[in-house]
C-alpha cells in the first residue's frame, strides 16, 4: 500500500497491544512508531519492550509523569511536532491513556485520519479519567475499531462520525502469540493474584486500606505486584505496616511473568481490565475491585464478579471461593473478544478506510 502509518502508545498495555499491531500494519505500510514515554520504569517499558521483540520506537517523546492535563498537553504537543516531520497517512491509537488522547487530539489538530483501536468501552463511574479520554478519542476518529460487538453496537448508538468495525481485541492476539513463552505452570492453584492500580484506589485511603484488609481475609497467600503508583499510595498513606501477612508484595512484572500467574493462579482480584480479560481467556475465575466494568461479558458468563472496594472486606473472601466453585459452570466463550486476528481486521479496516471504502460495517 502506498502511504505511512504512525503507531502511538505510551503505557504498558499499549506496548503489549503495539507488538501485535505493528507486525500487522508492517505487512502493508511503512510503518513509525512513537512511545510517549507516559511509561518509563523498567518493569512497565524497557523489559516489555525485550520481552515482545518490539523494535525501539521511532520517536521517545519522554513526558513521564505529571498532572493529567500536563501528560496529556506534553503528550499532544510531543506527537504534533512527531506528525509535521513524520508526515503519515494515517494515526493509530490505542485504549483510553491521557497517551492516547494526546496523540489523537494532535492527529486531529493536524488533520490526519485517525482510528481507535478499543473504541466503544462505556462505564459510568463519576471521575473515571479513562472515560474522558476514550469518549473524546471515539468522537475524534475516522476509524472506530471495537474489540467487541457490544462495544461495536455503543459506538452505532452514539451516532459518530467515524465508521465502526468490530475487529476483536488486539490484547487476545497477543496473549495466543506469547502464551507459549511463558513457561510452564508454577504451583498452579496454591495462590491468589491481585492487582491494583486505578487512581479511584490508589488516591483514596480508606479504599485502599479495606482492599487491604480484605486480601488479608482471603483464605489463601495473595501475590501482588505493585505498580509504582499503589507503592507510592502506601507510603503516602502510611499503609505498609498494614499489609496482611498472607499477602506478599513484589516489583511490577514483565508481561510474561503476568500471564504466567493469572494462569496458574486459582483466583485473579484485580482492577485492571486488562487482567479481566487474561484472566477469563485462561479459564482463571476473576474478582473486579469495582462498581462496574467495561468487559461485562465475562461478568454475563459468570467468570467475573464485581466488589467495590469499600465492600470488600467481608466480601471478598466469600465471592472469592464462590468463583472458585462455581469456575465448572462457567460458559467461557471463548471468542467473545474475538479469535486472535484482530490485528489483521484492524489492518483490512485502515486499508478500506484509506480506499475510500469507509471501514468497515
Ligand atoms: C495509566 C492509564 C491507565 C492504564 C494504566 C496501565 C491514564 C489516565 N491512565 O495509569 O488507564 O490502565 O496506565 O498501566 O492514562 N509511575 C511511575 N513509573 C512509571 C509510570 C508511572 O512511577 O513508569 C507512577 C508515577 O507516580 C505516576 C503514577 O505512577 O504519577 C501514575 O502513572 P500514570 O501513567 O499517570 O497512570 P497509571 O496509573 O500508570
Amino acid at each position: 500500500m502506498n502511504g505511512s502509518l504512525a503507531l502511538c502508545f505510551g503505557t504498558r498495555p499499549q506496548v503489549i497491544k503495539a507488538s501485535v499491531l505493528l507486525e500487522a500494519m508492517r505487512g502493508c505500510w511503512s510503518v513509525t512508531t512513537l512511545d510517549t514515554g507516559q511509561h518509563y520504569d523498567f518493569e512497565l517499558n524497557e523489559l516489555l519492550y525485550r520481552q515482545l521483540g518490539v523494535p525501539r520506537p521511532d520517536r521517545f517523546l519522554g513526558v513521564g509523569s505529571a498532572e493529567p492535563a500536563e501528560q496529556t498537553a506534553a503528550v499532544m504537543t510531543g506527537t504534533a511536532e512527531f506528525l509535521r516531520s513524520e508526515r503519515p497517512t494515517a494515526v493509530v491509537v490505542i485504549g483510553d491513556t491521557n497517551s492516547t488522547l494526546g496523540c489523537a487530539l494532535a492527529a486531529s489538530k493536524q488533520g490526519v485520519p485517525l482510528v481507535h483501536v478499543e473504541a466503544g468501552l462505556r462505564a459510568s463511574e463519576a471521575g473515571l479519567p479513562e472515560e474522558t479520554n476514550r469518549r473524546v478519542v471515539d468522537v475524534l476518529a475516522q476509524l472506530l475499531c471495537a474489540p467487541s460487538h457490544a462495544a461495536a453496537e455503543a459506538l452505532r448508538a452514539e451516532n459518530l462520525p467515524g465508521s465502526v468495525t468490530t475487529t476483536g481485541d488486539v490484547a487476545r492476539d497477543a496473549l495466543l502469540r506469547h502464551m507459549k513463552l511463558a513457561g510452564p505452570p508454577e504451583n498452579q492453584g496454591s495462590f491468589a493474584l491481585a492487582t491494583l492500580h486505578r487512581a479511584a484506589l490508589t488516591s483514596d485511603r480508606d479504599a485502599l486500606q479495606a482492599v487491604l484488609a480484605a486480601l488479608g481475609e482471603v483464605s489463601m497467600p495473595v501475590l501482588l505486584p505493585l505498580h509504582p503508583r499503589t507503592n507510592q499510595a502506601l507510603e503516602r498513606f502510611d499503609l505498609k505496616s498494614r499489609v496482611p501477612v498472607n499477602v506478599r508484595l513484589t516489583a511490577p512484572m514483565g508481561y510474561l511473568e503476568s500471564i504466567a500467574a493469572v494462569r496458574d493462579a486459582a483466583v485473579v482480584i484485580t482492577d485492571s481490565g486488562g487482567l479481566q480479560r487474561e484472566a477469563y481467556w485462561l479459564h482463571t475465575p476473576c474478582v473486579t475491585l469495582r462498581s462496574e466494568t467495561e468487559w461485562r461479558e465475562t461478568i454475563e458468563c459468570g467468570a467475573n464478579v464485581l466488589v467495590p472496594p469499600l465492600d470488600a472486606p467481608g466480601t471478598l473472601r466469600r465471592v472469592a471461593a464462590d468463583q472458585l466453585h462455581r469456575r465448572q459452570e462457567t460458559l467461557w466463550a471463548p471468542d467473545a473478544y474475538g479469535d486472535g486476528r484482530a490485528a489483521e481486521r484492524v489492518v483490512t479496516a485502515v486499508v478500506d478506510l484509506l480506499d475510500g471504502r469507509g471501514g468497515g460495517g
